[in-house]
């Protein structure tokens, strides 16, 4: 079986403060994009992956959800930057456990398969639900989601530019302040610009709380950020713990053209649109 394993944007991150797991609480708006990963899923004794990098998301995802004595080969093919802010490797493993489940007739629900992605990692139950759902609200460690609710207007393009260093999740959410209290009007003017299909409305709200430490750990993140601006003159943000930053733009010809003048300089980027789940 053959999946699609689909990246997400963060078009909003509210840091509210530490939990007594130690995480941090947290309020986003998650949207998933046709910038992919491919996941190729076997039947086989036990189970294993081809992926060579760290921590293997999808072999623990595959551990999480399959009955004793049932096995599956997975192999990846990377095309979502790893330490991008992009969830690369959780949404593998959400591909992964919507994958196995149908394979293996398991029978979960969408609820049930995000209560086994957040044992996986605090970015999976909102890349299992977004593939369901769109656009998502993450709250609480990231094991709480529930779709955003909006209907869009028209579907949304991004340009992506990553400078080429890894930010480090743990050392971002270390050196970040949370608030001290959460800004409604931030989720609120999120869904008032989705809402409106305007891509212009989305990028003045767009916001990320793990943005400043992100960019005093890696000057890189702040000079592609300056560069993406000046490319598409708007304002640009960071998703995730970092290291892409992306602008939100009208059209593909309008992401494709940024993408052309980035390259061009030597830096990564891509275009991609946001994801919609065939219903
Ligand atoms: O859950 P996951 O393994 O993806 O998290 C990676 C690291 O990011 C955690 O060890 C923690 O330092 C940080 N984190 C956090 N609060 C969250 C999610 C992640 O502090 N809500």
């Amino acid at each position: 079986m053959t999946i699609e394993a689909y990246a997400k944007i963060n078009l909003t991150l509210e840091v509210l403060g530490t939990r007594p797991d130690g995480y941090h609480a947290l309020r986003s708006v998650v949207i998933p994009t046709t910038l992919s990963d491919t996941i190729c899923l076997e039947k086989a004794d036990g189970i294993s992956s081809d992926f060579a990098g760290g921590d293997d998301l999808c072999v623990k995802a595959a551990k999480a959800i399959l009955p004793e004595g049932v096995g599956v080969r997975i192999e990846i093919e990377k095309r979502i930057p790893s330490g991008g802010g992009l969830g690369g490797g959780s949404a593998d493993a959400a591909a992964v456990l919507v994958a196995l489940n149908e394979m293996y007739s398991l029978g979960k629900s969408v609820g049930e398969l995000v209560e086994i992605a957040a044992r996986v990692g605090s970015d999976v139950p909102s890349l299992v639900a977004s593939r369901t759902y769109g656009p998502v609200l993450m709250e609480g460690r990231g094991e709480k989601v529930s779709p955003l609710g909006v209907a869009i207007a028209k579907p949304f393009h991004f340009v992506l530019a990553n400078p080429g260093v890894h930010s480090s999740t743990k050392e971002v959410f270390a050196k970040c302040v949370s608030r001290v209290a959460e800004d409604e009007k931030i989720l609120y003017n999120m869904r008032r610009a989705l809402e409106s299909g305007n891509a212009r409305l989305v990028t003045e709200v767009l916001s990320n709380d793990l943005e400043a430490p992100a960019m005093a750990l890696h000057p890189e993140i702040v000079r592609t950020a300056e560069l993406l601006r000046e490319t598409v003159s708007s304002r640009v943000a960071m998703t995730g713990s970092g290291a892409t930053v992306f602008a939100v733009v009208e059209s593909r010809e309008a992401a494709e053209s940024a993408v052309r003048a980035i390259s061009s300089k030597g830096v990564w980027a891509l275009d991609a649109d946001m994801y919609c789940p065939v219903v």
